[in-house]
């Protein structure tokens, strides 16, 4: 994400009131092996500090809910990285953790590789993880070797079936479409595969050519075939209903409540939190915090943070660019009269819908274009 605000060290002096029940992101930066696209954060070479990564996500995560006063988490999202390199002691001790925070939690999604043992995926679903969301990308051997994904097709199919078997109802597949390899035979291929899965939700990526990755730069691994990537979401849309520019089939409460904007803890090496202004009580300030990417350095000071401050206007733009590319929508009375005048032409156009109080859009893809119309 963008740091486009002022940043500032600390807010060490501001006072918070209860956050009644925010989100929880848990970043694991650790995979088994890095792909040729990928930007996160996550590293192949750290293994060794995989033991003393617990003590220091631990002291971040009690360090947080006491400044921020939590209660309890609404949704949690363990992601990555590869959070199935993390062997099950890991998750026993994390679980214990969060145990008194989450009786009302109504979901928590773990990200696996498409290569998680049976064992492991019994075991988180024990823990009370009731969502997975697994890095197939492709169900074509040629592509995965091309993508430098470190599973089979078989093995990604075992998986998916054993994840059903071992008790998750909510399963998810990202895949990544518009790479050079891509033709409508091979997406076809990978579609008849999803079909006979059961799967109750896609993620399908554009492939971006990423900075700081082995293809930076390198678009001749992209393929801009316009129709074939309308045939493709076409084709998803008629197996699984579109809820966002990229995702498809019974909506992630988690994502859902991002795109609403509500607040969030970031805990692990390179996680964000976010925190509106009303909860601090000093100085009127919404800000993001974000804790240091290099892993070394998180785990000797787990609560180290650079804060992101944002202004209401930063948050206006956001909320009605995230509430334009997804269902969510936006509250029209968050906008000034001059930016509702243009809401009403934009509706005049059959681009925008009003429904109750909210506005949404008719074409997800276009969200860019009008919310940077509306908020000049
Ligand atoms: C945090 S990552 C993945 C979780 C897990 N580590 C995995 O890959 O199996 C989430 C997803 O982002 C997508 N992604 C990552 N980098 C991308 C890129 N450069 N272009 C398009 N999609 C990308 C991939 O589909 C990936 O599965
Ligand atoms: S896509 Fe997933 S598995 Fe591949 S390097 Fe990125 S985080 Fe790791």
């Amino acid at each position: 994400m963008e740091k486009k605000s002022i940043q500032r060290k600390s807010n060490n002096n501001y006072k918070f009131s209860i956050l009644k029940s925010p989100l929880l992101y848990i970043h694991i930066p650790f995979c088994d092996s890095k792909c040729n696209y990928c930007a996160f954060n996550s590293y192949t070479n750290l293994n060794h500090l995989k033991k003393d990564y617990f003590e220091a996500v631990k002291k971040q995560f009690l360090h947080d809910i006491e400044k921020f006063k939590v209660k309890e988490f609404e949704t949690v999202f363990i992601g990555g990285g590869t959070p199935s390199t993390m062997p099950l002691p890991f998750y026993e001790k994390l679980f214990k953790l969060l145990e008194p925070f989450l009786k009302n939690t109504k979901e928590i999604t773990i990200e696996s590789n498409p290569n998680a043992s049976y064992e492991w995926l019994k075991n988180i679903k024990n823990f009370g993880v009731n969502r997975i969301s697994f890095g197939v990308q492709s169900f074509n051997g040629e592509k995965l070797k091309f993508l430098n994904r470190n599973h089979s097709s078989k093995l990604a199919i075992n998986t998916i079936l054993n994840a059903k078997k071992a008790g998750f109802e909510n399963i998810n597949l990202d895949i990544i479409y518009a790479t050079v390899l891509d033709n409508y035979e091979l997406l076809k291929n990978d579609l008849k595969i999803i079909d006979s899965l059961p799967v109750t939700h896609l993620s399908a990526y554009s492939l971006m050519i990423e900075e700081n990755t082995k293809w930076e730069g390198d678009y001749s691994k992209r393929k801009d075939d316009e129709e074939l990537e309308i045939w493709f979401i076409k084709e998803i849309k008629k197996r699984f209903k579109q809820y966002e520019i990229s995702n498809f089939g019974k909506p992630c409460l988690h994502n859902l409540a991002y795109w609403e904007h509500k607040e969030y803890l970031g805990i692990g090496s390179g996680a964000v939190g976010f925190i509106k202004s009303k909860k601090c009580k000093v100085k009127n300030e919404n800000f993001r915090y974000y804790t240091q990417t290099d892993v070394n350095k998180y785990i000797k000071n787990p609560t180290h943070y650079v804060y992101e401050y944002l202004t209401d206007n930063d948050i206006k733009k956001e909320k009605v660019l995230l509430g334009l590319r997804s269902i969510t929508g936006f509250e029209e009375d968050i906008l000034n009269k001059e930016e509702k005048k243009r809401v009403e032409i934009l509706i005049n156009e059959n681009k925008l819908f009003k429904k109750e109080s909210k506005i949404h859009s008719n074409d997800f893809l276009l969200a860019d274009a009008l919310s940077a119309y509306i908020i000049e």
